[in-house]
């Protein structure tokens, strides 16, 4: 069975909720889905899954040391990911905050690791990937089903 995994940092809980809606589209999508705190994931997790969707509040404009952190340590899995279906997902506190270079940021890491990443070209959610400016609202969290949704889907295109 396809799965997808979606690895996720969330201090005060907004892009928690985003994760768990994503997985909830994935899920539509007929995918298995392992939502997982970054803190709880092991490279292993990388390996096994198919797609791979990160998800981080928006810090300084980047991603969360704690998620480099994971990044970094995902040197050990180099190669092993190649090909996998990837995205990713932000909250930021304002609509200029740097959302968009912390979804440039995760995405980077994973096209280092050869990922295919999943762009959205009618900007359910964003074109680089979902955001959420503070809680996300109802129209959000349908962004970021309908996002899971499309990984699903391109992840068993591919699979
Ligand atoms: C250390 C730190 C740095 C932050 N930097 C930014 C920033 O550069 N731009 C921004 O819009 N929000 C920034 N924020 C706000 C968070 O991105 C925002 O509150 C987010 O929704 C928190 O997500 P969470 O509830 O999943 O922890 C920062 C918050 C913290 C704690």
């Amino acid at each position: 069975m396809l799965e997808v995994l979606i690895v996720y940092y969330s201090r005060t809980g907004n892009t928690e909720k985003m994760a768990e809606a994503i997985g909830d589209g994935v899920r539509d999508a007929g995918v298995d889905v392992r939502v997982k705190n970054v803190e709880e994931t092991t490279l292993d997790d990388l390996q096994t899954a198919d797609g791979v969707v990160l998800g981080a509040p928006t810090y300084f404009g980047s991603m969360p040391g704690v998620m480099k952190e994971f990044v970094d340590r995902s040197i050990k899995v180099r190669r092993k990911l190649e090909g996998k279906v990837g995205a990713a997902f932000t909250s930021s506190n304002s609509i200029s905050g740097g959302n968009e270079t912390t979804l440039i940021s995760m995405i980077e890491a994973m096209l280092c690791h050869g990922m295919i990443i999943i762009g959205d070209p009618i900007k359910t959610g964003g074109h680089y990937g979902v955001v959420s400016i503070g809680k996300p609202d109802d129209e959000t969290l349908e962004a970021c089903k309908e996002f899971g949704r499309r990984v699903g889907e391109l992840v068993k295109k591919l699979g």
